[in-house]
């Protein structure tokens, strides 16, 4: 194992002789490994007084996921934006009661398809050069992080435009004045913060389908492929669940302004009861497409939208991962091999149980 790492290492500093600029940050390869699981998944006041907000200075990485941000502007993850994997796990677990099994999921396909997993980094907005390209470039020149397009970050978020047609990164409050608006019209009564102020499904339903519309007219480019897709009202369900009230379930609106906007945990705020499962962020998902469906699929070269064909069943979603993954992963040796297999293997076990093996098939360098 020591010999076959150090191959790896030997292999990286010759493809590192051609590229000059790469001599100086040979990389030291980092065994990744599965964090404890959490012992408490019960309510808990979140933010401690030792996890201060604290802006993000000009360095710092910032990127397209309002959860992530959160946890790296308060110290749960490094400030500067920049994780391992099992940093991920332990902020997204802790700081969201997020079930382990989804955030390990999460994070084993941020690395593989974002990060450097020999070095075990990524980065949760653009590339840094602190997270340096593969051994071997074999992925491309530079490691791209999480708000590089494709891959992870994709068409019709919420919150960030799509990026053929805009800024597909940071808060755009254009988009989020949409989403008030729906509140204003869809949402709940409160006696606390007032009438139609409580975010539920419908209101989430509506935005969502309206977020469709528009990028379906405005992106030519658009691409909203079964994994994007089913991954885009997943994180419409992850704002019900995770940023909700813990003591109430209930999210109103300043809350949730608070986590969108500001990328601040509000005071006086609690984790949610118990940990949020996947199953359940699913069925919350499936709620919020089928009262306003919308089918997977992409526009053509004339922007019209060309819905999927392909049968969807329990297995598409594992499936789509393995074309975001670049298939050179699977070329490789010592230390970043086994890295990538406990990765692949962790994504198999979280979205994919029982489904047969899907090796990744994905380009490099995109
Ligand atoms: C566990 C590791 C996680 C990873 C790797 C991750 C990664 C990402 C990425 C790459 C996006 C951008 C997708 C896109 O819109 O194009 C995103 C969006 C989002 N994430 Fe996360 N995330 C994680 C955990 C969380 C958690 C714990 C929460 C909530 C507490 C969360 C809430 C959201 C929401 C609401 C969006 C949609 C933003 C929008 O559409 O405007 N994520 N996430
Ligand atoms: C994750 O949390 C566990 C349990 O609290 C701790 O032992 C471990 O050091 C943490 N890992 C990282 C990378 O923070
Ligand atoms: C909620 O408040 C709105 C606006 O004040 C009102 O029209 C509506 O009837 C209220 N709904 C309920 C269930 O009280
Ligand atoms: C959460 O709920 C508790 C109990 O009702 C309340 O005291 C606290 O102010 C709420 N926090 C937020 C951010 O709404
Ligand atoms: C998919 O999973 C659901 C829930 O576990 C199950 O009821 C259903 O039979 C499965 N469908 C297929 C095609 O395996
Ligand atoms: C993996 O290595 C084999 C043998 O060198 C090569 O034929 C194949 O093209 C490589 N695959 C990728 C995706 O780089």
């Amino acid at each position: 194992m020591i010999f076959s790492s150090l191959v790896v290492v030997a292999a990286a500093s010759l493809a590192a002789s051609a590229f000059p600029q790469l001599l100086s940050r040979e990389q030291v390869g980092v065994p990744i490994s599965a964090p404890p699981r959490p012992t408490d998944t019960g309510i808990l006041p979140i933010p401690e007084p030792d996890h201060p907000f604290i802006a993000p200075g000009p360095d710092d990485r910032r990127g397209p996921c309002p959860g992530l941000n959160t946890l790296a502007n308060h110290g749960y993850l490094p400030r500067n934006g920049i994780a391992s994997f099992e940093e991920i796990i332990n902020a997204t677990t802790h700081g969201y009661n997020m079930d382990y099994d989804l955030a390990s999921g999460l994070a084993a396909f941020a690395m593989l398809a974002r990060g450097n997993a020999f070095i075990n980094k990524i980065s949760i907005g653009l590339d840094s050069p602190l997270v340096p390209a593969l051994p071997g470039e074999i992925d491309g020149p530079i490691a791209r992080g999480l708000a590089a397009h494709g891959r992870f970050e994709g068409d019709v978020s919420m919150t960030r435009q799509d990026a053929a047609i805009g800024d597909n990164r940071n808060f755009q409050a254009d988009l989020y004045d949409q989403l008030l608006s729906f509140v204003d019209q869809f949402g709940d009564n409160s006696t606390v913060t007032g009438p139609r102020s409580i975010v539920n499904q419908r209101v989430l339903a509506e935005f969502k389908y309206k977020r469709f519309v528009d990028s379906q007219a405005a992106d030519k480019q658009l691409e909203y492929h079964i994994g994007r897709w089913l991954g885009s009202y997943g994180e419409a369900s992850f704002t019900l669940n995770f940023f909700a009230n813990g003591t109430d379930g209930i999210l109103t609106v300043p809350t949730m302004t608070s986590f969108f906007r500001d990328q601040r945990f509000p005071a006086n705020w609690n984790r949610r009861s118990g940990a949020g499962l996947l199953d359940k962020i699913g069925d919350d998902a499936g709620a919020i497409l089928s009262a306003k469906p919308v089918q997977p699929g992409a526009n053509d070269a004339n922007g019209v939208y060309v819905p999927d064909t392909a049968p969807i069943d329990n297995c598409s979603f594992y499936n789509s991962f393995a074309e975001d993954v670049p298939a050179v992963l699977l070329n490789t040796t010592g230390l970043l091999k086994q890295n990538v297999d406990l990765l692949l293997d962790t994504v198999h076990n979280t979205f994919g149980a029982g489904c047969p093996v899907a090796e990744p098939r994905g380009a490099a360098n995109v």
